[in-house]
């Protein structure tokens, strides 16, 4: 069902864990099998530094989490508000029809945790 790439992100997920200084954190949830992600990232010179996730459901939600901390290194905010679940799935060489919607989770959580990086600059300006 699911390819190598897949299943390597899925048995050796790559950053997973809490990040204590995060600039941002998305939190989504699927309403409909309640699985749960949350995304951290850090932000230096408007560039997505560090990502880390925790993630609580299937397999393709977590080797999508996984994936996309990897994808997002790197990208400035403007790049990485642009990630699509299309291009988190294809990162891990697709994922089967069925699955897709898993990686909404990934694409999702980046947004709000931008927005929320955001939100707090916004925040601290007005102070
Ligand atoms: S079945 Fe819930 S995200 Fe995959």
């Amino acid at each position: 069902m699911y390819n190598e790439k897949v299943m390597d992100h899925f048995c050796n997920p790559r950053n997973v864990g809490e990040m204590e200084d995060a600039d941002g954190v998305g939190q989504v949830g699927n309403p409909v099998c309640g699985d749960v992600l949350r995304l951290a990232i850090k932000v230096k010179d408007g560039r997505i530094e560090e990502a880390r996730f925790m993630t609580f459901g299937c397999g393709a939600a977590i080797a999508t989490s996984s994936v996309l901390t990897e994808m997002v290194k790197g990208m400035s905010l403007e790049e990485a508000m642009e990630v699509t679940n299309r291009m988190v799935a294809g990162a891990l060489g697709g994922l089967p029809p069925v699955k897709m919607h898993c990686s909404n989770l990934a694409a999702d959580a980046l947004q709000k945790a931008i927005e929320d990086y955001k939100g707090r600059l916004l925040r601290q300006e007005a102070v």
